[in-house]
């Protein structure tokens, strides 16, 4: 038997991990820490909306949806985002999750902002016809252990997809796009990724957004 198995309920789409008690992973924009988040959220105060410079009508192309917390955050600022997530069982989570969400008051008007392709951003990008004011770029970040380690959903991800290993070639094909901003996200101490450095950062004890705008 292999280790991850999708499964459906009456609660939607989730993904198990049969090597761990956690809960399986769904994606659900009304969990009370998310909505918690989102009522908080403004333009000042979450980093990755003032690394987008987030508003009504900015174009953003997300190219690493993964569980799109960062998105349905900026979409609820007003952004209108394109989702692109490349593995077929994160995209039918999310999906499910974005259908539930459009039958909540609260989260239908951003989650009407958001749409979703299954696809390899790179090839996407490639194509050079995507219209967008930001590229916004989160990459898998390497697993750790112990105190440093991601935990909750994003670990259950971590697990199932492992390293993104394509992260410099996504921030170069969208450095090259033409597009008037790039955000990339990172682990805090990281190495930097780009031979450009980035117009500004903005920097949390999580998170390193790196900004390359023109
Ligand atoms: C760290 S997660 C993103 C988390 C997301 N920002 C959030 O707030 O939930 C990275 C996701 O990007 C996806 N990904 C990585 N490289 C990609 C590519 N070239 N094209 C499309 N998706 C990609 C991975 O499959 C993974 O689901």
């Amino acid at each position: 038997m292999s280790r991850f198995r999708v499964g459906y309920d009456n609660e939607g789409y989730y993904l198990e991990d049969t090597y761990s008690r956690q809960h399986p992973l769904r994606v659900n924009f009304s969990h009370p820490e998310f909505l918690a988040r989102l009522r908080g959220a403004g333009k000042k105060s979450e980093l990755v909306a003032r690394a987008v410079k987030a508003g009504a009508g900015v174009r953003v192309l997300d190219c690493t949806a993964g569980l799109a917390r960062d998105s349905f955050v900026l979409a609820s600022l007003g952004c209108e985002v394109t989702l692109v997530e490349r593995s077929r069982v994160v995209s039918t989570l999310l999906l499910d999750g974005l259908k539930r969400a459009r039958r909540v008051p609260e989260l239908v008007a951003a989650a009407n902002r958001i749409k979703l392709t299954n696809a390899d951003s790179l090839s996407l990008m490639a194509q050079g016809d995507l219209e967008c004011d930001v590229i916004y770029i989160d990459p898998m970040f390497p697993e750790k252990q112990g105190a440093a380690a991601v935990r909750g959903p994003m670990q259950h991800l971590q697990r199932f997809l492992g390293t993104d290993e394509d992260a410099m070639a996504l921030l170069s094909v969208a450095l090259q796009s033409g597009c008037g901003r790039v955000v990339l996200k990172r682990p805090p101490q990281s190495e930097w990724l780009s031979p450009v450095a980035p117009t500004h950062v903005f920097k949390n004890k999580n998170s390193r957004y790196e900004v390359f705008a023109r």
